[in-house]
């Protein structure tokens, strides 16, 4: 299949910050039958993240405030690139930082490694003070990085991952597709809180964090819609869908909904290989239904 440009052998990704650098699930899965390989977020410099606890369990669902701690660009160059030279899958590189010249300088190092398919620009962590999220809020914000990191990017496929907490997604959708994203990846995590009633304290150090899984699916599917329907299908960028993806009927939704491919996240803290297990599951709805072509899936919403 196709997507952005690159060919993939199926449409299921690892989603950013749930499977590591590349071979930490390698005892768990054949990460190079994933269609695409996510990176945790790499900052210019390494990040401790937040005091903890920095994630909580929540009924369908879970918090994290981890801050994104990463071991930054030279470690990640010296101890992880090796690891992704072996890999045969796509590997996208997710990144992150407080400042667009940083964001620039991870991109422009990476841009050179043959073996990094291409980027995703986190502008959409909602548990750092400075950078993060602000970034994706407002859409003259999200066009300036999109673009500066679009040059930095040279020839690699840029995907802009897209923040849920704002009045319009539609707008910095928008935003980023004028600053020269070759995909949006939507959505990140809620942000969220969890009390504890005997304390009256949140239970995160960092007071909020980041909701995930199940609890957000139906609003995930719903923006992936609306984003298809209102930006996206006529300016032919695809969507890398997720949120709360833990069954291939999940990620059907997602495709049916409009996404051209899938990421999975925190399923794979329940089970390391959901991804894979997803991946026959939508082979086997394709068969089922008399479905050719996966495109033939995408954004079939009736
Ligand atoms: C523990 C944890 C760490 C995460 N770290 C990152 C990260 O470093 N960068 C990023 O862009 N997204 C990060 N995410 C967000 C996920 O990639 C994903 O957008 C979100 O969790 C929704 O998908 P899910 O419900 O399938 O987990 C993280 C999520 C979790 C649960």
């Amino acid at each position: 299949m196709d997507f952005a440009g690159l060919r993939l052998k199926n449409p299921v990704f690892t989603a950013s910050g749930t499977c590591g650098y590349g071979d930490e699930l390698a005892d768990f899965m054949d990460v190079n039958a994933l269609g695409g390989f996510i990176t945790k977020s790499i900052t210019l410099k390494p990040r401790k993240g937040n005091r903890t606890p920095r994630i909580v369990e929540t009924d369908a669902g879970m918090l994290n405030a981890i801050g994104l701690a990463n071991l930054g660009l030279d470690r990640f160059l010296a101890e992880k690139l090796p690891v992704i030279e072996k890999m045969t899958v796509p590997v996208f590189v997710n990144v992150a930082g407080e400042l667009i010249e940083e964001y620039v300088a991870v991109v422009e190092r990476l841009a050179r490694e043959e073996a990094i398919a291409g980027f995703e620009l986190n502008i959409s962590c909602p548990n750092v003070a400075k950078g993060g999220i602000t970034f994706g809020r407002d859409p003259c914000q999200v066009t300036e990085i999109t673009s500066a990191v679009r040059k930095a990017a040279g020839a690699k496929t840029l995907i802009v991952k897209l923040s849920p907490n704002v009045t319009d997604i539609s707008t910095t959708a928008r935003a980023a597709i004028e600053g020269g994203a070759d995909a949006l990846s939507l959505i990140n995590t809620f942000t969220a809180m969890v009390i504890d009633i005997e304390t009256r304290k949140p239970v995160l150090a960092n007071r909020t964090g980041g909701l995930s899984g199940p609890a957000i699916k139906p609003i995930a599917v719903y923006l992936v819609s609306k984003i298809y329907s209102e930006v996206t299908k006529a300016a032919g960028i695809p969507i890398l869908g997720l949120g709360g993806i833990r069954t291939a009927a999940d990620a059907i939704e997602f495709l049916i909904a409009g996404a051209s491919a899938v990421a999975v996240g925190t399923a794979s803290f329940i089970q390391p290989d959901t991804a894979i297990q997803i991946i026959d599951g939508i082979r086997d709805y394709c068969a089922r239904h008399g479905i050719a072509r996966l495109s033939d899936l995408v954004g079939s919403l009736s």
